[in-house]
């Protein structure tokens, strides 16, 4: 079994508003293997994008608690020192829309060589050459071309494998992408992760994919991560998930999901929406979007309850004590 090379452990990351606290996220555990591809999947507002922010130190006020151990380290207590040489270097992320992540003023070639001289001890010279390479790696042609070029020349799909080249400059263990394809069409999208995927082959990277897409999650993740509402509701190696969906939200989730070639009449999707993370009280967050909701579910918290074949699911359904009631 592959090592764990990140762990959430009880992460709570908070934010003060006006109107109240955001419990954005909730106590959040789950665990990304060296080599694997996690992928955390929700509706939007889940918390998706606030946990890998947290892991990327990337958020003006810090987690209120719990801890996020990269190679047993602690991230959240590192210092901005060595936050930074972490960040960019042995975890890199990838964001949704990459024209706002490229500097529009600085030529592609330019973006690329920054951090390779920030975090490896080359010349100038040395790292042209690696990012020319790089170009090539993530399939674009006529990589010198590219090297001169601004941001605004390149098509999205262009775009995205260039942040894809910039993420690998430094061989990063990690990679984070945050709906990397969301923004592209569904052949580029498909283009992008057949690229992601095989950089995983090559390298052995771990990836943790956030996505709100269930048909990129059969695709491209080797576990996955269910989240709703600030919490993991559910999560499994992602055949057993798909073979074997156990809380109903998930369930939903893959109802809602299209099935290519197949003809459906119209899209379901679960009814109601995901509440506000201010108004959230100590019980299950989806119990009134439930069609199972028991009164354990209106007044209790359902602990993520772990059966033999690995699979966890916080829900009352699968619980003794649900089950009585
Ligand atoms: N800086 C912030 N201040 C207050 N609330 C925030 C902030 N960032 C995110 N949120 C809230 O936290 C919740 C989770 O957001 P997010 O992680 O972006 O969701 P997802 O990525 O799953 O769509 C949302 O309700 C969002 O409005
Ligand atoms: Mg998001």
């Amino acid at each position: 079994m592959a090592k764990d090379l990140v762990e959430f452990r009880n992460l709570k990351t908070h934010f003060h508003t006006s109107a109240g606290t955001v419990k954005a996220v909730d106590d959040v555990s789950f665990t990304i293997r060296e080599g694997e591809t996690l992928c955390v999947v929700g509706e939007s507002g889940c918390g998706k994008s606030v946990t890998a922010m947290s892991l990327m130190r990337l958020l003006e006020v810090p987690p209120v608690g719990g801890e996020i151990l990269f190679e047993g380290k602690d991230l959240l207590q590192m210092n901005k020192r060595d936050i930074s040489m972490i960040r960019g270097n042995e975890i890199a992320m990838i964001f949704q829309e990459p024209m706002s992540s490229l500097n529009p003023v600085l030529t592609i070639g330019e973006q690329i060589v920054e951090p390779i001289m920030l975090h490896q001890l080359v010349t100038r010279k040395e790292a042209r050459t690696r990012a020319i390479e790089l170009i090539n790696l993530v399939g674009i042609p006529r990589a010198e071309k590219i090297y001169d070029s601004y941001p605004h020349e390149l098509s999205g799909g262009m775009r995205q494998r260039i942040m894809i080249a910039i993420a690998l400059s430094c061989n990063p263990k990690l990679i984070v992408a945050d709906e990397p394809t969301t923004a592209l069409d569904v052949t580029i999208q498909a283009q992008i992760l057949d690229l992601m995927r095989d950089i995983k082959k090559k390298f052995n990277t771990s990836i943790m994919l956030i996505t709100h897409d269930l048909g990129v999650v059969a695709e491209m993740a080797d576990y996955v991560v269910v989240m709703y509402a600030g919490k993991v509701i559910e999560e499994a190696p992602v055949i057993e998930l798909f073979q074997n969906p156990k809380h109903p939200y998930t369930k939903g989730l893959l109802k809602a999901k299209p099935v290519i070639n197949q003809k459906q009449d119209r899209l379901y999707s679960i009814p109601g929406q995901v509440p506000n993370p201010i108004e959230l009280g100590n019980n299950c967050h989806f119990h009134d979007r439930c069609e199972f909701c028991m009164k354990i579910c209106t007044e209790k918290e359902p602990p993520l309850g772990l059966d033999p074949d690995g699979h966890k699911v916080a829900c009352w359904l699968y619980e003794e004590e649900g089950k009585q009631k």
